[in-house]
């Protein structure tokens, strides 16, 4: 197994569920296996998941696959932006180990027709604004699982109720690896990264950082606030600018994803926000308590 460093580092790349299935067992047979699954279109967001997946586990893979069942917009799924060539690079520089680039046909053999119950967790939030989106998360993300058989799966606290319900899954599912949540990474100016920052347009481009530090703010005022008037005053903040259009403000119990009437209600407080600029929609959120 290369290194980086080492003169014959280099990335495996396949798109075959087999080839990778019987690689992924190779490696996995006597080192830890560090698993990062994305979308592509990478960024600094991503490349911290590669890093701590370095750091943690002896070999890491990424898998880059725009999964269809998770987009319940077929206009959204259609521009997701595609940067594959980029993205080989950024890997191969990062010091992934194996890439997974999968075609449809190779994940999806037949129609995924499962359908998982998360209870009350995908009711809310994501889950009540893009219906079916956490089913479609959840599977790939088990297929995914199952060809990789990794220790250590890693997910973005970006999006904060995918990874509480991917931990819902692992927990339902009885799979014995361990799921690592890594900070969100930020631009300069507080928007968090995402592949989708690169739809915006320069004057959106602008408009966008409201939300953060909206975000900031809000965290702020939490000693002085009660939990409905700061909603409000979030959902007002960030609506007040008539290029935003904010989808929800939500101050939810961390590990429930409900919405909380009380700061004493839970011991980890989130606020989760989605705001749509014309037709792109973007996600963010922050620790309260
Ligand atoms: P994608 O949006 O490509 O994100 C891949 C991983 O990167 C996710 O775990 C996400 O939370 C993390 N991430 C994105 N932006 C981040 C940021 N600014 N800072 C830190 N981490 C960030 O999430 C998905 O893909 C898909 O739903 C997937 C899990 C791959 C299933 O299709």
């Amino acid at each position: 197994m290369y290194h980086k460093y080492d003169a014959n580092y280099t990335m495996i790349i396949t798109n075959s569920t087999e080839h990778m299935r019987e690689l992924a067992a190779i490696a996995g047979k006597h080192k830890t296996l560090g698993f990062v699954p994305t979308m592509g279109a990478l960024h600094q967001g991503h490349l911290s998941l590669v890093k701590t997946s370095m750091e943690q586990c002896d070999f890491t893979i990424v898998s880059i696959f725009v999964n269809p069942t998770q987009f319940n917009d077929p206009e959204d799924f259609k521009k997701y932006p595609r940067t594959r060539t980029a993205d080989i690079n950024l890997l191969h520089d990062a010091g992934a180990n194996m890439l997974f680039i999968p075609s449809e046909k190779e994940i999806y053999p037949i129609p995924d027709t499962r359908v998982f119950d998360f209870g009350n967790m995908d009711k809310v939030m994501e889950g009540r604004c893009r219906p079916g989106h956490f089913n479609g998360v959840a599977q790939v993300v088990t297929r995914l699982f199952n060809i990789i058989n990794p220790t250590v799966a890693f997910f973005g606290e970006k999006d904060f109720q995918q990874f509480a319900i991917i931990k819902q899954l692992v927990t339902q599912m009885e799979l014995s690896m361990q799921l690592v949540s890594c900070p969100t990474v930020r631009e300069y100016d507080g928007l968090a990264m995402s592949s989708r920052n690169s739809l915006l347009n320069d004057k959106q481009r602008a408009l966008v950082p409201l939300i953060a530090r909206t975000l900031f703010e809000a965290k702020d005022r939490v000693k002085y606030t009660d939990v409905s008037f700061l909603k409000t005053w979030v959902y007002n903040t960030i609506d007040a600018n008539p290029e935003l259009d904010i989808e929800y403000a939500e101050i939810v119990n961390a590990s429930t994803l409900q919405p909380i009437d009380a700061w004493g209600d839970a011991e980890h407080v989130q606020l989760c926000v989605a705001v749509r600029v014309n037709t792109i929609r973007l996600i963010d959120n922050i620790r309260l308590k």
